[in-house]
């Protein structure tokens, strides 16, 4: 049974999780949701057609989200949909759970843990630039802050590159440090200790940002947080013998090249599906 949405699930029926991105980021959240629930189908949608979301106009992003969203949900029927982006989440949630049945789980800047855990008191939360200055994300500041300062960085570049490296064609590291470097900050007595990973394509980038970052600090990836949630609303123990693999759709019906697909491979995808 799910919270909000009663049905009832018979142990011979797989649930159906429908993943959706702008683009390749949402990965970070389905390979920790294909951990937790192997028994259950999989869809993962990307956006590439509109990619990338954070330069977006507020209107048109909701008006993109709904229709996208309302054409996978006849397509697929999910039993649950993530919403595996915070440049959505944080401006389109509330329109999606008012418009569809079907429950949604939403991925939103982890500021509540990162100023939990802190001793500095100084965090910073790395986003794209329509995440750090979304009212959502400025009311889980007031709400969560917890005495620390927070620091909101916008990057304008950071979810393009995360895309271009898995596509093979990774940034250098200057261009790398730049997006990186407004996160940490010595003032006041303070320095950062924890950056919020608010934007679902940076944990692939995740190594290079520890090899460029200007002192070690604890960096906080949502995606283990947002598993538990969906194990929490779909507590199925489905068998995962008979389950098709995982699908991949890209809005645009185009097929990954080559070097995408060989790191789909990687999320468990043997093949793109044509239609979204
Ligand atoms: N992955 C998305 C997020 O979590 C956004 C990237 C973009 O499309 O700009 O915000």
């Amino acid at each position: 049974m799910l919270a909000g949405n009663p049905r009832i699930f018979l142990m011979a029926d797989p649930v159906t999780i429908l993943v959706f991105d702008s683009g390749l980021g949402g990965l970070t959240v389905f390979r920790e949701i294909a951990a937790v629930r192997p028994g259950a189908r999989t869809v993962y949608l990307a956006d590439d057609e509109r990619f990338p979301y954070g330069d977006i106009a507020e209107a048109d992003l909701i008006a993109r989200v709904l229709e996208v969203i309302g054409r996978a949900i006849k397509r697929h029927h999910p039993d649950l949909v993530v919403i595996a982006c915070n440049t959505a989440s944080t401006l389109a949630l509330r329109e999606l759970r008012a418009t569809f049945t079907v429950p949604f789980v939403g991925t939103v800047p982890a500021v509540k843990p990162a100023c939990a855990q802190s001793k500095s008191g100084r965090v910073s939360v790395l986003g794209t630039r329509a995440t750090v200055t979304r009212e959502y994300t400025r009311a889980l500041i007031r709400e969560f802050a917890n005495g620390c300062e927070v620091d909101l960085v916008g990057a304008a570049r950071l979810a393009t590159f995360a895309e271009a490296q898995f596509n093979g064609a990774p940034a250098s590291d200057a261009e790398i440090a730049a997006e990186i470097a407004p996160c940490f900050v010595d003032r006041d007595g303070r320095r950062t200790d924890t950056i919020v990973l608010a934007c679902t394509h940076y944990p692939l980038l995740l190594d290079r940002f520890r090899a460029l970052a200007a002192w070690p600090v604890n960096w906080i990836d949502p995606a283990p947080a947002i598993a538990r949630r969906v194990a929490e609303l779909l507590p199925v123990p489905a068998s995962p013998d008979a389950l098709p693999a995982p699908q991949f759709v890209l809005t645009s019906g185009r097929q990954p090249s080559g070097t995408l697909m060989a790191a789909l491979r990687g999320f468990g995808f043997v093949a793109a599906t044509e239609n979204a």
